[in-house]
């Protein structure tokens, strides 16, 4: 029999497993992928950031047309705030749940509920916890510092059951560094009701970045993904309301160039945000800040997304039991 691992948070967004898959912007986090998770039980996501509002719908259509099960879609909130418009079409166009990160929610979630949809927020301290707390959000997802992309400076151990305590009964889900069912039983035990996990699902059959990116990331020990402080240096701080972050990202010669030239060397360089566009643009972030947690150290395989959540609710339906049995 499959093992099963239910959370009351499951029953909320309508999922069989607790776990969610992060959004990432263009970085992986396309239709496929969050289609092939949503399907496997598990909660995908569509990275909505950087994603011009053609991308977009079509990025929803196909999962809608590949699943009837809960997915999400996700925006960061420097995103949202140059283009609002691509809330408004989420919610038109029927997405159960909308994800945020990286600043404050401000009316999202009311929105959201106006809609009748879900809204989950993305915190990196107990303080931003409480206010997305207070705007409504259903769910919030504390990550800590180990986590891929932008995150903030406390680690998971510390962060998540402080955030549990701040904000319940609302529920908590897990982010950074957790890549195998042993982190999410960890999770659980801390007082999260599931997880949320990116750099596990870029090392998946059906995420969207380039081949090298993939064994780059497969082939990392856990201190090749580093903090890259020079991010500010390159683009400015972002508008209001956003979170303190930095960003973690395999180190490349790109990365240890300018952050050790940094900081007035990368300021003052003229063409470095457009040669980081471009490569974003052309698939060839892994030459420049391709975004990775320290999880990728646990990460030794790439698969398709449906084993990797399934052998995440064997792993931790196998450790939570092994832990019961410690009892007596
Ligand atoms: C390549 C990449 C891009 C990311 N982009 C976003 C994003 O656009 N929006 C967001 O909410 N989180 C983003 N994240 C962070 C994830 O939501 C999540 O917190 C993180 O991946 C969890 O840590 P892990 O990488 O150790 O699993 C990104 C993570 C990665 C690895």
């Amino acid at each position: 029999m499959a093992a099963t691992l239910r959370t009351p948070v499951c029953g909320l967004l309508g999922v069989e497993h607790p776990i969610m898959q992060a959004g990432m912007g263009p970085f992986g986090s396309g239709a496929s992928l969050a289609a092939a998770v949503s399907n496997a039980g598990a909660l995908g996501s569509l990275g909505g950031a950087l994603r011009t509002s053609e991308e977009l719908r079509a990025g929803i259509t196909t999962i809608r047309e590949r699943t009837r099960r809960p997915f999400a879609v996700n925006f960061t909130q420097p995103w949202l705030q140059a283009h609002p418009g691509s809330f408004d079409l989420a919610l038109e166009l029927g997405a159960p749940v909308v994800s945020m990160a990286l600043g404050d929610p401000g009316e999202l979630p009311a929105r959201a509920h106006e809609a009748g949809v879900l809204f989950i927020q993305q915190v990196h301290s107990v303080r931003q916890a409480r206010l997305a707390a207070d705007r409504g959000a259903d769910v919030i997802i504390a990550q800590g510092a180990e986590a891929g992309g932008f995150g903030g400076t406390i680690s998971s151990f510390v962060l998540v059951p402080q955030v549990v305590d701040a904000v319940s009964p609302l529920p908590v889900l897990a982010a950074g560094g957790i890549a195998d069912g042993r982190g999410v039983a960890a999770a659980l035990a801390l007082g999260a009701q599931g997880v949320n996990m990116g750099t596990r699902f870029l090392a998946s059959a059906e995420a969207s970045i380039s081949d090298g990116w993939k064994q780059a990331l497969v082939a990392a020990e856990a201190e090749d993904a580093v903090k890259v402080e020079v991010w500010d240096d390159i683009f400015p701080k972002p508008a209001n309301g956003a979170f303190d972050v930095v960003p973690r990202a395999l180190r490349t010669p790109f990365i240890t160039k300018w952050q050790t030239d940094r900081p007035e060397a990368a300021r003052q360089a003229s063409g470095l945000q457009e040669d980081l566009a471009t490569g974003m643009r052309e698939g060839r972030m892994e030459q420049y800040v391709p975004f990775t947690g320290q999880s990728a150290g646990l990460i030794s395989s790439i698969l398709p997304a449906a084993m990797i959540v399934e052998q995440l609710v064997a792993e931790a339906a196998g450790a939570l039991k092994r832990m019961q049995e410690l009892d007596g």
